[in-house]
This record gives C-alpha cells, sequence and structure tokens, in this order.
C-alpha cells in the first residue's frame, strides 16, 4: 500500500526531509508553503532525481492544502527558525500564529492523519496543535528527542572514536536548555558509558548537547540544524509507515505519567502505525526526576504564555 505523507513548510528542515522520505522510498510526498513557486520549484527539482535514483514515488510541491488530501502523516516544519542570538523560545508568537493557521487546514484535509511537529519552540508547538487539531494524543507527536539524542551519540562516539552505530543514548524533557540527556542510559555496544570515559568528559558531552542547536546556529548565522532534524523527523514517519513499534524518545502529551499533567514533554514512546502505541515509564533518580521537573516546567512556561 503506498503512503502519502505531506510536509508544510518547505525550508530548510522540510525539503531536506522530503529528501530523506524519498530516499528511503517511504510515501508518496507533498510539500506545501505559503511562498508561490518555492513549494513547486523543489518538489519538481526532487522529482527530477526519482529516476536516476530508481525510486517510483510521487513528489508534488503546492500552495493548495486541497493537495494534502487524505494524507497518512503531516510533518510540520512551518515557521521562522533561529538566528544568531535568538533563542528557541523567541519564535513563540510568530509560530504560533502560523500552527494555528496549518493546523486548521491540515485538519480539514487529513482528519484521520498522524501530526508530526518540528517547528519550535517544540513541546509547546506540539501542544498548539494538539489542542487546535482536536486529535487524540497519539496522533500528536512532536520531534526533538531524536535529534538530541543522536547529537549525544555523534558527541560520545566522536570521544571514543568508535562507530556510531555502536552508541546509545537518549533525552528526556523539553527541547531546550532544559533538556535532560540521560547518561545512566548510554551505552556503548550495550556496556555502560562510564565504563569508557571518565564523568567530567561525560558532563562536557551533556553540555555540549544541550547547547547542539546553539553550536550549528552560532556557525551558519542566518538560519539553524537542518539535516540532523530532517533524518530524525523521517525517522518517526518510518516508524509509523512501517508499523515497526520503535522507542524513540518523541514529545508527547503526558496524562499523569512521571508525574506530569496536559503538558508535552520528551519521553520514550513507542511509535507504530497509530502513532504513539505506548508511553515507556522508565525509572529515574531523585535528580534526574528533578531535571526532568524543571524542564516540564519550562515548557509550562511557554504553553502558558500562548493559552493552550
Ligand atoms: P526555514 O525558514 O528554512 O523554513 C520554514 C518554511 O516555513 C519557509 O519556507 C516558510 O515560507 C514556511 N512557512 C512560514 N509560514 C508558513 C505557513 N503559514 N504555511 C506554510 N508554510 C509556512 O526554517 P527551517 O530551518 O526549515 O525551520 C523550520 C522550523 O523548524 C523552525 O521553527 C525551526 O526552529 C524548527 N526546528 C525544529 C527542530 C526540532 O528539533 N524540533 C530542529 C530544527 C528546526
Ligand atoms: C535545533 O536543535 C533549531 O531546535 C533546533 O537545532
Amino acid at each position: 500500500m503506498r503512503h502519502k505523507v505531506t510536509i508544510v513548510g518547505s525550508g530548510n528542515v522540510g525539503a531536506t526531509t522530503a529528501h530523506w522520505i524519498a530516499a528511503k522510498e517511504l510515501a508518496d510526498i507533498v510539500l506545501i508553503d505559503i511562498v508561490e513557486g518555492f513549494p513547486q520549484g523543489k518538489g519538481l527539482d526532487m522529482l527530477e532525481a526519482m529516476p536516476i535514483e530508481r525510486c517510483n514515488y510521487n513528489i508534488l510541491g503546492t500552495n493548495d492544502y486541497a493537495d494534502t488530501a487524505k494524507s497518512d502523516i503531516v510533518v510540520i516544519t512551518a515557521g521562522i527558525p533561529r538566528k544568531a542570538g535568538m533563542t528557541r523560545d523567541d519564535l513563540l508568537h510568530t509560530n504560533h500564529k502560523i500552527m494555528n493557521e496549518v493546523v486548521a487546514n491540515v485538519v480539514q484535509y487529513s482528519p484521520n492523519c498522524i501530526l508530526i511537529v518540528v517547528s519550535n519552540p517544540l513541546d509547546a508547538m506540539a501542544q498548539a496543535a494538539y489542542k487546535m487539531s482536536g486529535f487524540s494524543r497519539e496522533r500528536v507527536i512532536g520531534m526533538a528527542g531524536v535529534l538530541d539524542s543522536a547529537r549525544f551519540r555523534t558527541f560520545v562516539a566522536q570521544e571514543l572514536n568508535v562507530s556510531v552505530e555502536n552508541v546509545n543514548a537518549f533525552v528526556l524533557g523539553g527541547h531546550g536548555e532544559t533538556m535532560v540527556p540521560l547518561p545512566r542510559y548510554c551505552t556503548v555496544a550495550g556496556i555502560p558509558v562510564l565504563e569508557f570515559m571518565s564523568q567530567a568528559t561525560l558532563d562536557r558531552i551533556v553540555q555540549r548537547t544541550r547547547e547542539g542547536g546553539a553550536e550549528i546556529v552560532k556557525y551558519l548565522k542566518t538560519g539553524s540544524a537542518h539535516y540532523a532534524p530532517a533524518a530524525a523527523a523521517t525517522e518517526m514517519v518510518e516508524a509509523i509507515i512501517r508499523d515497526k513499534r520503535k522507542i524513540l524518545p518523541c514529545s508527547a502529551y503526558l496524562n499523569g505519567e512521571y508525574g506530569i499533567h496536559g503538558l508535552f514533554v520528551g519521553v520514550p514512546v513507542k511509535l507504530g502505525v497509530k502513532g504513539i502505541d505506548q508511553i515507556i515509564e522508565i525509572e529515574l533518580t531523585a535528580e534526574e526526576k528533578v531535571a526532568l521537573d524543571k524542564s516540564a516546567a519550562a515548557v509550562k512556561e511557554l504553553v502558558t504564555v500562548i493559552n493552550v
């Protein structure tokens, strides 16, 4: 069965997500944006690569939501990105307005889709999309933990000069400076990471992970990361389309899990064809729980400002 994935926002993250999805032959793709000609140009350019890649999926660029009808998954990347000197939270009001407009259109044409939210500030935007859509919490998922964990894994692998495939790690909490990398659950070929490096080195890697987004913004100056974010969104799309039941750290609406109520926060979830199959609750130490609560409080502050 062919699937249909719409990507809203054809900028850096949106177009790169389309590229990864096409390369993995996951679905027909619709790229939509408010800028006329922009998604059409990117979509056609990518489509013309398909004969070379021997990929039979269709890629359509459009400004018309009618073309997105009956999508299985909609990835929302519309919004403004950070520039040098900005935090993710500086994007709040502009992106909230965009999110409301986008979600209203998406729900009208794809009432049964699964929403993957990417726009920042991530957890607050996921909460806005959840409230605006009226979807069940299983069908609204925020992308951040896969990216933050990938950064953590990259830095550990670099430090040890081992394959990134050997490194498992995950990051909980909101997508911001208060995110909670969990070194206790970081392993290298199944072996706890502290067998390989000192606590001081690990602390340095944890801090670099927290600042991973800012590190890229500092280099790019006029935009933010998009290759790794797009790969992260694609991993989530693939888990859903292929009903993998894969456990990934994602932002999910918590209803008492981890003692958090009515808020999107990053936690491990099992992703399958219906979206979130299960929210996985793991034991946290007292220190980790304090860090998670602090991160949830930062998300709460933002959702209170936009009243969602
Ligand atoms: P970009 O500026 O390259 O692309 C954004 C696109 O959204 C533009 O093409 C713009 O025309 C479009 N857009 C704006 N308003 C729209 C509307 N109402 N309807 C449809 N399209 C609209 O930005 P980039 O780098 O692609 O980032 C997109 C968002 O994703 C930003 O908010 C950024 O902060 C966020 N982001 C989140 C990450 C995460 O881990 N959750 C990682 C990377 C980026
Ligand atoms: C990142 O972490 C900008 O949130 C984005 O790169």
